[in-house]
């Protein structure tokens, strides 16, 4: 016949739930550990991180000229825009734009020389020509989407501006894109 347990003190009680806990809370911190590795592999490399903006020297860009970057993977049209090109793009109303933005949305203050796009089409991402096209800005030579000296859309089938990336003055002479 076998023995019935005999019931437990509150002493042995307390040294089970103290027990279990500690079980749980090992097993807990085991998982954490497992797990780390996981979630650190996760993270961006210094090499992406580095991809991640990049910075410009644009002190070599004459006025009128554009300077050509990749910045994760696209292309940067960074143009160092002439008086006349600055001048046309202001005096555009809104209403005449398919995708309406003024040229100082498009941007710094103070820096209003300096247009910097991402230079894809945004009808199906063929990369535009500067200087071409009734706008005298950019022209797409795949289906002649037409872009003015903002990079805004003016004629053809592109359905929006060409895209401003973030970025930001270093200096004078330098931006860091990203
Ligand atoms: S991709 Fe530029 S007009 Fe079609």
């Amino acid at each position: 016949m076998s023995e019935l347990p005999k019931s437990e003190s509150p002493r042995d009680e307390s040294r089970r739930k103290l027990l279990t806990t500690t079980a749980y809370s090992a097993a807990g911190i085991g998982a954490a550990c497992a797990i780390l590795p996981f979630i650190d592999s996760m993270n961006p490399s210094s090499d992406v991180q580095a991809l991640a903006s990049v910075e410009v020297d644009i002190s070599n860009i004459r006025i009128g000229e554009e300077k050509k970057v990749m910045w994760r993977g696209k292309p940067i049209f960074i143009k160092h825009r002439t008086a006349e090109e600055i001048a046309a793009a202001q005096k555009v109303e809104l209403a005449e734009l398919r995708d309406p933005q003024t040229d100082s949305d498009r941007v710094k203050s103070g820096k209003e020389e300096w247009l910097i796009t991402i230079g894809i089409c945004t009808h199906l991402g063929c990369i535009p020509i500067m200087g071409q096209g009734e706008f005298n800005g950019w022209f797409c030579p795949c289906h002649g989407s037409q872009y003015d000296t903002s990079a805004r859309i003016r004629k053809g089938p592109a359905p929006k501006n060409l895209e401003i990336p973030p970025y930001e003055f270093l200096s004078d002479t330098k931006i860091k894109i990203g």
